[in-house]
């Protein structure tokens, strides 16, 4: 079992942690095998930092952090394979200063460089995104449209 999973279902939070390409060499170290005892923390040299409504902790570098209350957990055998489902409510969502503008609530992804990767049969290829400029409401996903099927 993993110790993300034990830490969640005995703690019942958690802490999703966006991490810039500066965090790249931490973070195979951190989803590595290792006894529960180990801190892995030490193991990936990160820092903690503290959260704001749940005791577990954050990690210092990164970019935006969402902290959960976890609401409720599904487990499901699949073609053989478990899987589990973790539904969590978010009780406090940060975005560092110098990455969020106030102004429109965009992020300053050319500062933030966040960290990204695409896989491919061969293995994992880390990269980054840009923003590319282009804003809608979310309004703009609820709008009714006129269609018309086999002219009705
Ligand atoms: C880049 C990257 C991608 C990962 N993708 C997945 C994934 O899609 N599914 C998964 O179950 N684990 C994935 N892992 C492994 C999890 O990160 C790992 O379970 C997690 O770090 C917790 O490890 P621990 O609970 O043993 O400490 C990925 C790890 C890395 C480094």
């Amino acid at each position: 079992m993993r110790d993300t999973y034990v830490n969640i279902d005995t703690k019942k939070e958690f802490v999703i942690n966006m991490p810039g390409v500066d965090l790249v060499d931490a973070v195979i170290p951190t989803s590595s095998h290792v006894p529960f005892d180990v801190n892995e923390f030490e193991l990936a040299n990160l820092k903690e930092r503290p959260s704001k409504k749940v005791k577990a902790p954050g990690i210092e570098g990164c970019y935006a952090w969402m902290e959960f209350q976890l609401h409720s957990m599904h487990e499901e055998t699949y073609d053989g394979f478990p899987y589990l489902l973790i539904l969590g409510k978010v009780v406090h969502l940060e975005v560092d200063d110098d990455i969020y503008n106030p102004e429109d609530g965009s992020w300053d992804l050319e500062k933030a460089k966040p960290l990204m990767m695409t896989e491919s049969n061969q293995g994992m290829h880390f990269c980054t995104g840009n923003d590319i400029g282009k804003f809608e409401p979310y309004g703009a996903c609820l709008k009714m449209v006129k269609t018309s099927y086999h002219g009705v």
